[in-house]
């Protein structure tokens, strides 16, 4: 079983490179932006907790996100061939829990680090911010996610580094390119 922890800063490419992998290895996504935004999209009193959270650019807090990790990680059909986990784990005690929870049931996860440049960053995120309607798509959001990233995210890189589960991707690149990359590291 293939199971990838795709990181990186806001814009890395994450989706993109997710939708290609799912193309081309058959892997389950899961996108824990996509689930918080399809709950914000049912109106629910969850969802608006979610919302004001997301729209300012900061974390969901970890213990409501093990609740779907757990329920995803327990529901996954017998032939599943692996997950791209996207957008999960941000913090490193969201990264222990994984950990814990794919140990449960006999998995383990590598991590490939997407890493791109801050200005490129920005500059994809304002370019998609015309079209994609999400209210974190702004400029001083957009600032904000990333120092966010910054202070919680980064640091699991040291986590899967630690534990030998780390790879790092030159995202900087366009997308095929990027996606050769990602390739070459997943048919070894
Ligand atoms: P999430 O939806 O995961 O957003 P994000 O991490 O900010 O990432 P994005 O979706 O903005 O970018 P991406 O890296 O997927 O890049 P994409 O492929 O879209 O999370 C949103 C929020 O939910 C978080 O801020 C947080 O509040 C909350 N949340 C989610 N998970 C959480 C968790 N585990 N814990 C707590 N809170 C959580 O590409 C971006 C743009 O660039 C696109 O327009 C694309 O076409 C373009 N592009 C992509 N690759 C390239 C390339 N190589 N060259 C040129 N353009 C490119």
């Amino acid at each position: 079983m293939l199971n990838i922890i795709l990181c990186g800063a806001p814009g890395s490419g994450k989706g993109t490179q997710s939708e290609l992998i799912v193309k081309k290895y058959g892997l389950q996504h899961l996108s824990t932006g996509d689930v918080l935004r399809a709950e914000i999209a049912k109106g629910s009193e969850l969802g608006k907790q979610i919302d004001a959270l997301i729209s300012q650019g900061n974390l969901v807090p970890d213990d409501m996100m093990y609740g779907v990790i757990e329920n995803y990680i327990s529901s996954l059909p017998a032939d599943c061939k692996g997950t791209i986990f996207d957008g999960y784990p941000r913090t490193v005690s969201q990264a222990e829990s994984l950990t814990r929870l794919l140990k449960k049931y006999g998995m383990e996860a590598v991590m490939i680090d997407l890493l791109v440049d801050e200005q490129l960053l920005i500059q994809r995120l304002i370019e998609r911010g015309k079209v994609s309607g999400r209210a974190d798509d702004n400029l001083n959001t957009i600032r904000h996610r990333i120092a966010v990233y910054h202070n919680q995210t980064e640091p699991i890189a040291h986590y899967y580094l630690h534990h030998g589960n780390y790879v790092a991707v030159n995202g900087n690149h366009c997308v095929d390119d990027v996606f050769l990359q990602i390739e070459r590291i997943l048919d070894k």
